[in-house]
């Protein structure tokens, strides 16, 4: 611990670990999966083959292990852009690299049911923390490598996925056109027929804060999320979302492991499919 002050715009710990997430460099492993919820870290972990707790502060906690032999972090972000902003940030300035978001999410087309999995290749804008980073027009895109080490995991696990945009708000009542309380309408009233009609997949509320920081900071970023909240049917079915997440992050980081291994033997900048052929 040290009197000397310390610089308001670089906040830090008395000890010099991030002032939010209470980690400090290389704490965690290069891939980070990322639930908003806290308690969704120990059971993210609970599908991996080693695992234990590193920090735990306020809506951030961080836990690293193994998975097949591969190293296996997560953090929750908290709900929403602003919470997920500081995740990123200081989950970048500790060294990692790769942010798989996994959370929940409304499905917004016919063909998506309650228990399906969305991947989500890019994003509305709406979250409420990027406009500080980047304009408008700036889009939110997945990275392609994270996106094909989801779709890979979820054809291993069997579990039914769809590929497209998302819609990610900074707000879960009004911004996603739910009543907001005592019945009172908001300014986005007519979101889910907007989106259902340019064929947007799902309302979450931190792919598009995940996207555009990771692209911004030249890395990696992807995310995929389970229906629980059918907006084109009206019907909420949240049970055995956690466990499905589970299984998939620890899958398409083990995926994900490979794919980067086999593209730095061979010294490939990007991942391409015949890296691997039809093995992988
Ligand atoms: N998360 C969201 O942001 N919206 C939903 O409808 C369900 C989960």
């Amino acid at each position: 611990m040290t009197d000397a002050p310390r610089r308001a715009d670089r906040p830090a710990t008395g000890t010099g670990r991030q002032y939010h997430l209470d980690l400090a460099e290389g704490e965690l492993g290069p891939t980070v999966l990322l639930p908003g919820d806290p308690f969704r870290v120990p059971a993210l972990a609970a599908a991996w083959d080693t695992a234990r707790e590193v920090a735990h502060h306020r809506e951030y906690r961080a836990m690293r292990g193994t998975y097949r032999g591969v190293d296996i972090s997560a953090c929750s972000t908290g709900i929403g852009g602003p919470s997920t902003e500081i995740a990123i940030n200081e989950l970048a300035a500790i060294g990692c690299s790769s942010f798989l978001r996994l959370g929940t999410t409304g499905g917004l087309q016919p063909h998506i049911r309650s228990g399906d999995v969305v991947i989500s290749t890019g994003a509305v804008r709406w979250d409420g923390a990027t406009p500080s980073y980047a304009p408008p027009e700036f889009p939110a895109v997945a990275s392609h490598e994270l996106t094909i080490a989801l779709m890979e995991a979820c054809e291993r696990l069997g579990l039914t996925y769809h590929l497209g945009l998302s819609a990610s708000t900074g707000s879960f009542y009004a911004a996603q056109s739910r009543p907001a309380f005592g019945g009172y309408i908001g300014l986005d009233a007519d979101r889910v027929e907007r989106l259902t009609a340019m064929g947007v997949c799902n309302f979450e509320m931190e792919a598009a804060t995940v996207f555009t920081l990771t692209s911004l900071f030249r890395l990696r970023g992807g995310a995929a999320c389970v229906v629980i909240a059918d907006r084109f049917r009206n019907e909420f079915r949240p049970e055995g979302a956690e466990e499905k997440l589970a299984r998939l992050g620890a899958e398409a980081t083990a995926v994900l492991a490979g794919m980067d291994q086999r593209r730095s033997a061979t010294g490939h900048r990007w991942y391409v499919p015949s890296l691997h052929g039809s093995e992988a």
